[in-house]
């Protein structure tokens, strides 16, 4: 495990593009898996301006993200989906076929689980995921659990997450309750690794994720047993 301390968000933001960008430069067909939330945005926002600046190519790129809300079709501007479009996809030269987040509005949620297994896998594997990590110690949506939920699935959002999210939403009334995420095995499986976590309030979370016990109560402290994980995080 790796720990990177940022002196601030800035900071940390183009530590983890320099992370990504290092990852694209020497393997311009990688497969990232992409993270929503708003610590990623900063990284987005980075990687966006050397994009723009020449250094990066995203021609090749194939993206996977974590996640989105159960309900929500792409054209919703709370999707994450939309979110992907607006804070990365639409600035960069990906070519929008290649980026995927599994479908919030498929006819049965079973089959959309079980295609978004099949299509990571079709690609080869995530060659770097991205993850930020809920206050709950979640990843992705993968909530604390009895049980690791090994492949993508259906999720009922926590209490804490549906609060935490509402920041989003005009009301809270207004988040959606459920979601489809990737689950354990598939963000296990990525040959490398990056957390990224901003603010005071995610200290606690993250040293009882990186040096507590593992266990599903805190999804994210699955990642001690990951072989190639890096920590960007700045808690001030
Ligand atoms: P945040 O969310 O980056 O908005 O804090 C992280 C997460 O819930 O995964």
């Amino acid at each position: 495990m790796k720990l990177i301390e940022a002196k601030n968000y800035a900071d940390l933001s183009r530590k983890a593009a320099n992370i990504i960008s290092a990852q694209v430069i020497l393997s311009p067909r990688s497969v990232l898996g992409l993270a929503t939330g708003s610590t990623p945005i900063g990284t987005y926002k980075q990687l966006i301006e050397w994009y723009q600046k020449g250094d990066i190519d995203f021609s090749n790129v194939k993206t996977v993200n974590l996640d989105e809300y159960w309900g929500l079709s792409g054209d919703n501007p709370q999707s994450y989906r939309y979110f992907m479009d607006e804070n990365f996809f639409n600035h960069i030269n990906i070519k929008k076929e290649n980026t995927f987040v599994p479908n919030g509005m498929a006819k049965d949620a079973e089959e959309e689980c079980r295609r978004y297994d099949e299509l990571i896998s079709n690609l080869g594997g995530i060659d770097l995921q991205l993850l930020g990590i809920g206050h709950n110690g979640h990843i992705g949506f993968n909530e604390p659990e009895k049980a690791f939920e090994k492949t993508t699935h259906m999720v009922d959002l926590n209490e804490s997450t549906i609060k935490a999210n509402a920041r989003f939403f005009n009301s809270i009334d207004e988040v959606p309750k459920r979601a489809i995420t990737m689950g354990i095995k598939s963000i296990m499986q990525a040959r490398k690794i990056l957390l990224v976590a901003n603010g005071k309030d995610k200290k606690d979370i993250v040293e009882r994720a990186l040096y507590g016990s593992i266990t599903p109560s805190v999804p994210a402290s699955i990642l001690q047993l990951h072989s190639d994980l890096t920590v960007v995080y700045c808690f001030e």
